[in-house]
C-alpha cells in the first residue's frame, strides 16, 4: 500500500482516469446552481444530473474530478476517526457509456495495481446490493468481483438502506452501489460485524452507484434512458487509510490545524478539537467559494452560522478565550491553496465574516450558556419557548440548544420551537402588513415565499402546457399554496414533474426578485401577466419580475431572491371546472 499524500492520491486517480480517456471537469462550486434540491452540493454527481438524465455533456461520456462537497446529515458523527462535514469527492462518471464490468475492473485496478495504490487485495471487501421490490439483486456486479478473483466471503449483500444511493429520499437518478472496504485488521465488534458496521473495523473507501434508475415524484423507481456509473472516493479518509493514520485528523490536511488548537487550548479535548478543525475547514470552504455566502438565520447562510458557532463553543470548553476563527481559517487556507485558489482569492471575505461572527456570538455565548444553565435546573426538558428565547436573544442555533441539553442528559420540543419561530415570524410583520393589500390571508414568512412561488408556478405551466395557461384563482395559506387555472384536460405525471422541476430550478438559480412601478399598459408591453388588470387600472401599477423567468402585475409582497424558497413540490393537480385546474403545493425546507 502507498503511503500517498492527499495531493499525490488526488493527482494519480485524475491521471489514471484520463488514461481510461475520461476528460477531466473542474470542481463546481459548493453553492448549487443548476440543483435545486440541496442547499450544498453533496455529492460529484449533483452538478451533473442533467447528464445522468440524458443531457449530451460538452466534454464526452466520460468524465473525472475532484468535488468540494458539504454534508450535514453526519455531523453528529463529525468528532470520530473519519466523519466530516466539508470533504472532497474523487469521482469518475460513465454516461450511458461503459457500465458494471467495466467499472468495477477500473475500480480494483486503480485500488490494488502497484503503479495505483498497492492495496493488497486480500484486506479489501465489497459490498452489493441485495434486491427488493423495487430492482432485483444485483449478481452482476458479485459475479465482476468474483471474475476478478475476489472469494465470496468477502462479498456481502446489503438492503437498499446500504446499498443504494440517489439524492437522499428525493427525486433523481439512482441506482444500487457496490462499495469497497479496507479490513482494517482491527477485531469484529460482534459476531455479525461486518462491511457497513459503524465501529470501524471495514473503512469504506469508495463507492460504484450504477444509476440507470430514476425515482419520480411518486416515489416509483423508474429506468433511465441510459446505464450511468457514478463513482465516488473521499480523499480525506482513503489518504488516512493509505499513511496507516488511524483518522483523518491525524494527516497532512489537518495535523496543523489539530496542532494550533493543542498550542491555542488549556483544557485540550481531542473530540472537541476535532468537531472545530472540521467546522472551521468547512466555514472557510464555504466563505471562500466564488459563490459565497454569509452567516445569516436562512439556509446556507443558517447552516454556516450553525458550524461557526458550534466551533466557537467547543473552543471555549478547551479554554481558549480569544478569538481564533481567523488563526485556524489561516491555516486552511494555507493548507489547502494550491488546489484552490480561490482560498487565497476570497481571504479577505473569509476573515472578515469570521471576524464579525466570531465578534457577535462571543459576546452573547457566556450569558446565553449562562441562561441556559438556569432553565435547565428548573427543567431538563427545554420548552419551544424557551429554546427560542435562548436563539432571539443570544443566538443560540435550535441545534446548540439540543446539544447543550443532550449533553447533560434532557431535551428541548424542537416542535414548539418551529411553531414559536413562525409565531415570531408572524408578529413582527404586523406592522408591515398594513402596506400590503394584495389580498393575502397573512404575512408570515411561509406565504410571501409560496406567493412568490405561485408566480413561478404560473410561469412553469405555460412553459409546459401552452400559453393558453390562465390564472382563473389563487389562495395562499401559510401552509400551501393553491392555484386554479385554464387547462382543457388532466396534466400527465410526466407534465407535473417537469414544472415542479422547472420551479425547483428556478430556485437553485438564486433569481432576484424585483419590483418596478409603470402604467399597466407599459407593464403588458413589458410582457407582464395581468390576469386581474381591472383592478389596477387607476395611475401606476406593481410589476414583480423574477430573473428573466417570470413577470407580473402584482402587489406583492414577494421574497427578494427566489433561493429563498426552498423546495417546492406539488402535492396535487386535479379538476375544478370543466377547463379549469387546480394544483396544490408546498414548500419545504431545501435539505
Ligand atoms: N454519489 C456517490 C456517493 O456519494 C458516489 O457515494
Amino acid at each position: 500500500m502507498k503511503a500517498l499524500k492527499a495531493a499525490e492520491l488526488r493527482k494519480l486517480f485524475l491521471d489514471f482516469f484520463k488514461s481510461k480517456s475520461h476528460s477531466i471537469i473542474p470542481s463546481a462550486s459548493l453553492i448549487p446552481e443548476n440543483d435545486p434540491t440541496v442547499l450544498f452540493t453533496a455529492a460529484g454527481m449533483h452538478p451533473l444530473v442533467p447528464y445522468l438524465l440524458g443531457q449530451p455533456h460538452p466534454l464526452g461520456k466520460r468524465l473525472a474530478d475532484t468535488q468540494k462537497c458539504l454534508r450535514t446529515d453526519d455531523i453528529e458523527e463529525v468528532g470520530d476517526p473519519s466523519h466530516l462535514t466539508f470533504f472532497e469527492m474523487l469521482g469518475s462518471w460513465s454516461l450511458g457509456d461503459y457500465f458494471k464490468k467495466e467499472a468495477i475492473g477500473m475500480s480494483y485496478e486503480f485500488l490494488t495495481s502497484n503503479k495505483f495504490l498497492g492495496i493488497p487485495s486480500e484486506v479489501l471487501h465489497f459490498t452489493c446490493f441485495a434486491g427488493d421490490s423495487d430492482a432485483p439483486r444485483d449478481n452482476e456486479s458479485a459475479q465482476a468481483w468474483e471474475k476478478l478473483g475476489i472469494p465470496k466471503e468477502r462479498i456481502h449483500f446489503n438492503p437498499k438502506k446500504d446499498n443504494w444511493w440517489g439524492p437522499a429520499g428525493l427525486t433523481g437518478p439512482c441506482g444500487p452501489d457496490t462499495e469497497m472496504f479496507v479490513d482494517t485488521g482491527k477485531p469484529k465488534c460482534s459476531p455479525g460485524c461486518a462491511p457497513g458496521c459503524a465501529c470501524g473495523k471495514y473503512f469504506e473507501i469508495w463507492n460504484d452507484v450504477f444509476m440507470e434508475y430514476e425515482k419520480t415524484v411518486e416515489g416509483k423507481f423508474t429506468r433511465l434512458a441510459q446505464q450511468n456509473v457514478d463513482t465516488g472516493m473521499g480523499l480525506e479518509r482513503t489518504a488516512a487509510i493509505l499513511q496507516g493514520k488511524p483518522t483523518v485528523f491525524e494527516t497532512e490536511l489537518f495535523s496543523p490545524i489539530m496542532l494550533k488548537l493543542r498550542e491555542l487550548s488549556t483544557n485540550y479535548d481531542e473530540r472537541s478539537a476535532r468537531i472545530i478543525a472540521d467546522h472551521l475547514r468547512a466555514a472557510t470552504f464555504v466563505l471562500g467559494d466564488d459563490k459565497a455566502v454569509a452567516p445569516s438565520n436562512v439556509e446556507q447562510g443558517y447552516i454556516l452560522r450553525r458550524l461557526v458557532r458550534r466551533a466557537i463553543r467547543h473552543g471555549r470548553m478547551m479554554g481558549i478565550d480569544g478569538n481564533f476563527c481567523g488563526e485556524i481559517a489561516r491555516q486552511v487556507v494555507s493548507i489547502n491553496s494550491g488546489q484552490w485558489p480561490e482560498l487565497s482569492r476570497n481571504s479577505k471575505f473569509i476573515h472578515s465574516q469570521l471576524e464579525a461572527e466570531e465578534e457577535r456570538f462571543g459576546k452573547t455565548l457566556e450569558r446565553g450558556l449562562h441562561e441556559f444553565g438556569k432553565l435547565f435546573s428548573a427543567s431538563p426538558s427545554i420548552s419551544g419557548k424557551d429554546a427560542f428565547l435562548l436563539f432571539q436573544s443570544y443566538g443560540f442555533p435550535l441545534e446548540m440548544t439540543q446539544e447543550l441539553a443532550k449533553e447533560k442528559g434532557g431535551k428541548v420540543d424542537a416542535v414548539a420551537f418551529d411553531s414559536e419561530y413562525s409565531k415570531h415570524q408572524e408578529t413582527s410583520r404586523v406592522g408591515a402588513e398594513k402596506k400590503f393589500k394584495s389580498g393575502l390571508a397573512d404575512h408570515s414568512d411561509m406565504t410571501i415565499k409560496l406567493h412568490t412561488a405561485t408566480h413561478l408556478l404560473q410561469a412553469a405551466l405555460r412553459m409546459v402546457l401552452g400559453t393558453h395557461v390562465t390564472q382563473k384563482g389563487s389562495n395562499i395559506t401559510p401552509e400551501r399554496l393553491r392555484f386554479d387555472f385554464t387547462h382543457p384536460e388532466k396534466m400527465t405525471p410526466e407534465q407535473v414533474k417537469k414544472t415542479e422541476d422547472l420551479v425547483n430550478m428556478q430556485i437553485g438559480r438564486f433569481l432576484p426578485v424585483k419590483r418596478e412601478e409603470m402604467t399597466l399598459e407599459e407593464a403588458q408591453k413589458a410582457g407582464a401577466l395581468a390576469f386581474f388588470a381591472g383592478k389596477y387600472e387607476k395611475g401606476k401599477v406593481s410589476v414583480y419580475s423574477a430573473g428573466d423567468f417570470s413577470k407580473e402585475v402584482c402587489t406583492g409582497p414577494h421574497v427578494d431572491n427566489t433561493g429563498k424558497l426552498g423546495k417546492f413540490k406539488i402535492l396535487k393537480e386535479e379538476a375544478v371546472s370543466a377547463g379549469v385546474r387546480r394544483i396544490k403545493a408546498v414548500l419545504e425546507p431545501a435539505k
